[in-house]
C-alpha cells in the first residue's frame, strides 16, 4: 500500500476527555494532505501520537507501511516535525539552531555544511541566519521551524498549524514555502483551523472534529462535497411550459422555480452540466440569454458540517 501514514482506530484519552476519537487516518505517499479542523478538534494530539511524542490509549500507527509503537528512533528519523508555535532559544543564531538540530540527527559536519545554507535558502532567511532567534519576527521563526523539520530530508514532513499568528503577508509567504517542499519527492501533513489555508496549498483533506474524521479525500472531492450540488440560474427570452417541462425531465435536477425569464434549477449532481441543460431548453424552442452557476460558501459549509456533528453528540 502506498501510505505514509496510517491510523487504525486512534485513540486517545486525557482523563475523562477523548481527545481522538478511534480516528482512521490515511495519507497517500507524496501528496499534501491537510488535517483541517476547528480548535479543540484533536489535531495536535493526532500529531503528537504520529511523531511519538504520546501514547495512545487503542489503536495502531503505521508510518511507511512499518506498524511503530511509540518512540521509535528509525520511525523518527524518517518524519520532519514542526510543532505547534514552536519555541527556541532566543540567544542562538538560526544557523546555530539548525546545526544543533542537525547534530542531534546524527549528520556529520560536511553534511550540515552542505545541508543548511541550502535550508536557509529555501525558508527565505538567507541573510538573516547569523541574527539571534530572539529578533526573529513570528513568520521567520515559523520559517526556522520549517528548515529545522527538513533538515535530515524526511520522507514525510509533519507541520502543525504551520500559519498560526502570522499575518496575510506572513501566511501566503509560508504557503508558499509548503508549496516548494512538496516539489521535491514527499509526503508533507499539515494541520490547520483554516479552510482557505488548507484549500490554497493541499491536494488530499481529511476534517477532524472532536478527534473523528468527518470526511477524508481528494481536495476536489471534500470542496464538492462540502458545497453541496450547485444551483443553476438560467435566463431565457421566454419561459414555456415546455422547457420547464424539459429541464424537470432531466435525471440529475431535483426542481426547477421561476422567477420572470429566469429558471433556478436545483441540481442533485456535482458535475458541471450547463451542457446538457442548454441543450435541453433549446430543443424545447429556448433562447438562452444568461446561464450561471451558484455553489454554498464553502467556509459556510465546513460551519454547518463542524456544528451538524456538534448538535449529533450532544
Ligand atoms: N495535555 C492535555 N491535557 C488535557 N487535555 C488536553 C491536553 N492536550 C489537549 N487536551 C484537550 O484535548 C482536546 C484536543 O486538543 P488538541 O490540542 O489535540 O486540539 P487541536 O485540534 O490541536 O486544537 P487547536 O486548533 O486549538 O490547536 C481539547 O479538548 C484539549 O483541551
Ligand atoms: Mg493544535
Amino acid at each position: 500500500m502506498d501510505l505514509a501514514i496510517e491510523t487504525v482506530d486512534l485513540t486517545k484519552k486525557y482523563g475523562s476527555l477523548t481527545a481522538v476519537n478511534k480516528l482512521n487516518l490515511k495519507v497517500k505517499r507524496n501528496t499534501i494532505h491537510g488535517f483541517l479542523g476547528p480548535n479543540g478538534a484533536g489535531k495536535t494530539t493526532t500529531i503528537k501520537i504520529l511523531v511519538g511524542l504520546l501514547k495512545p490509549n487503542e489503536g495502531t500507527v503505521k508510518i511507511l507501511g512499518k506498524e511503530v509503537q511509540g518512540d521509535q528512533a528509525d520511525t523518527r528519523l524518517s518524519i520532519g516535525y514542526m510543532p505547534e508555535l514552536p519555541k527556541f532559544p532566543k540567544h542562538l543564531k538560526g544557523s546555530e539552531l539548525l546545526d544543533i538540530y542537525g547534530q542531534m540527527y546524527g549528520m556529520t559536519k560536511q553534511e550540515r555544511r552542505e545541508q543548511i545554507p541550502k535550508l536557509v535558502e529555501l525558508v527565505g532567511l538567507k541573510g538573516r541566519e547569523n541574527d539571534p532567534i530572539g529578533k526573529y519576527s513570528k513568520g521567520m521563526q515559523q520559517r526556522i521551524g520549517i528548515a529545522q523539520a527538513l533538515l535530515n530530508n524526511p520522507e514525510i514532513v509533519i507541520l502543525d498549524e504551520p500559519s498560526l499568528g502570522l499575518d496575510p503577508v506572513g501566511m501566503v509567504e509560508v504557503r508558499e514555502l509548503v508549496k516548494a517542499i512538496a516539489k521535491e519527492d514527499r509526503t508533507v501533513f499539515i494541520s490547520s483551523h483554516l479552510l482557505f489555508e488548507i484549500e490554497q496549498v493541499c491536494t488530499h483533506v481529511t476534517i477532524i472534529n472532536l478527534g473523528k474524521a468527518l470526511i477524508s479525500d481528494t481536495l476536489q472531492n471534500v470542496l464538492s462535497k462540502l458545497s453541496g450540488p450547485a444551483t443553476l440560474h438560467v435566463e431565457v427570452t421566454a419561459l414555456s411550459d415546455a422547457i420547464v417541462t424539459a429541464v424537470q425531465n432531466l435525471p440529475f435536477v431535483a426542481d426547477v422555480t421561476q422567477t420572470g425569464n429566469f429558471l433556478n434549477i436545483n441540481l442533485t449532481t456535482h458535475d458541471d452540466v450547463r451542457p446538457q441543460v442548454s441543450q435541453a431548453i433549446t430543443k424545447a424552442g429556448g433562447i438562452i440569454v444568461s446561464m450561471s452557476i451558484q455553489r454554498q460558501n464553502l467556509e459556510s459549509a465546513f460551519m454547518t458540517l463542524i456544528n451538524k456533528q456538534q448538535g449529533g453528540e450532544t
